[in-house]
């Protein structure tokens, strides 16, 4: 079991997640960050720190975004990783809450 970055991260990317994380799982991509499944040891202290409330228990991914448990593990090989708190984009709050944001993933 992990926790897994969902849809409203994209395009908000507030990165306050990486900061409590006790063994550093978080990649960072262009414009999402994803958890990666192998290394999270499912502490669940990230999940309140997201001003987004991007961060899911895997089994309690929102309906429809079944499909970000599988590009978590998929990206979080490619991405570097991100350890440090950084500024989130300007134009951040108006994504927050932007439905169907994974046409805007850059990978
Ligand atoms: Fe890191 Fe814990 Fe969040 Fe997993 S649940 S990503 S270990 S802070
Ligand atoms: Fe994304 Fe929330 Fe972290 S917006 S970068 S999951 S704090």
């Amino acid at each position: 079991m992990a926790f897994v970055v969902t849809d409203n991260c994209i395009r908000c990317k507030h990165t306050d997640c990486v900061e409590v994380c006790p063994v550093d799982c978080f990649y960072e991509g262009p414009n999402f960050l994803v958890i990666n499944p192998d290394e999270c040891i499912d502490c669940a202290l990230c999940e309140p720190e997201c001003p987004a409330e991007a961060i899911f228990e895997e089994d309690d991914v929102p309906a429809g975004q079944e499909n970000f448990v599988e590009l978590n593990a998929e990206l979080s090989e490619i991405w570097p990783n991100i350890t440090e708190k950084k500024d989130a984009p300007e134009d951040a709050e108006e994504w927050d809450g932007v439905e169907n944001k994974l046409q805007y993933l850059e990978r």
